[in-house]
C-alpha cells in the first residue's frame, strides 16, 4: 500500500522539518516526501538536500495568484501539509485541496499570542513582557485565519523569571521536537 505522503513548508531554519523527516525515515506507512518554502536563503533548502528531499522554492505571485502550489502537492502525490516555521497565510485553494489536512505549530499557549504578526521572538517576548508563568506549543488545524483553525494538541513548559526570549524558545524547541512528530503521525494515521 501506498505510504501517507507529507509536504513540509518552512521559512526559517526548517529544524522542526529535520526532526520531523527523520523521525518518519524508515516509517512503515507514513513518509516526509516533499519541503516548500518562500525564502531562497532560508536553511530548511541546506536540510533538505543533506535529507535527500526534493524542496521547491516559490514566490508570492506563485502562491496567492496561481494554482501551482495546490496542482504540485497533488501531482506528487501529498496526503498532508505540515507547516514548520511557515509565516505566510494559507491561501483558501490550497486549504480546499487539503480539508483538515494542513496542521501548523505555534510556538505558544493558543489562543493566547496568536495571529498576525505574532511569530518567533516577538511571540517569546509578548509572554514574558505579560508575566506568564507558562508557555508551550499548539499543534492545530490551519483554516483561514492565523493561528485560528481547531486545536489538535497543546503542551506546556513552566516559565521561570531569568528566563529571556531566547532560552523561552530553546524549551518550546525541544516540546516541539517531542510531540511534533509523533502528533503528526496520530493525524495523519487517523483519516
Ligand atoms: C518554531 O518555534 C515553530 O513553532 C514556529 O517557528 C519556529 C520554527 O523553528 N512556528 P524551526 O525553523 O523549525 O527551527
Amino acid at each position: 500500500m501506498k505510504k501517507k505522503s507529507i509536504a513540509i513548508f518552512a521559512s526559517g531554519s526548517g529544524s522542526n522539518a529535520e526532526n520531523i523527516s527523520r523521525f518518519f525515515n524508515r516509517h512503515p506507512s507514513v513518509e516526509v516526501s516533499f519541503f516548500l518554502t518562500n525564502k531562497p536563503d532560508a536553511m530548511v533548502i541546506d536540510r533538505a538536500k543533506n535529507l535527500g528531499i526534493p524542496c521547491h522554492i516559490f514566490n508570492r505571485e506563485e502562491f496567492y495568484d496561481t494554482n501551482r502550489i495546490p496542482e504540485l502537492l497533488i501531482e506528487k502525490g501529498i496526503d498532508f501539509v505540515v507547516l514548520a516555521g511557515f509565516l505566510w497565510l494559507i491561501p483558501s485553494n490550497l486549504l480546499k485541496s487539503f480539508p483538515k489536512r494542513i496542521i501548523n505549530i505555534h510556538p505558544a499557549l493558543l489562543p493566547k499570542y496568536g495571529g498576525k504578526g505574532m511569530y518567533g521572538s516577538k511571540v517569546h517576548q509578548s509572554v514574558i513582557d505579560n508575566k506568564e508563568k507558562e508557555s508551550g506549543i499548539t499543534i492545530h488545524f490551519v483554516n483561514e485565519e492565523y493561528d485560528a483553525g481547531d486545536i489538535i494538541f497543546q503542551a506546556k513548559c513552566a516559565i521561570d523569571e531569568n528566563d529571556s526570549p531566547e532560552s523561552l524558545a530553546e524549551k518550546v524547541h525541544e516540546l516541539e521536537y517531542l510531540h511534533f512528530p509523533k502528533v503528526i503521525e496520530s493525524v495523519v494515521l487517523s483519516q
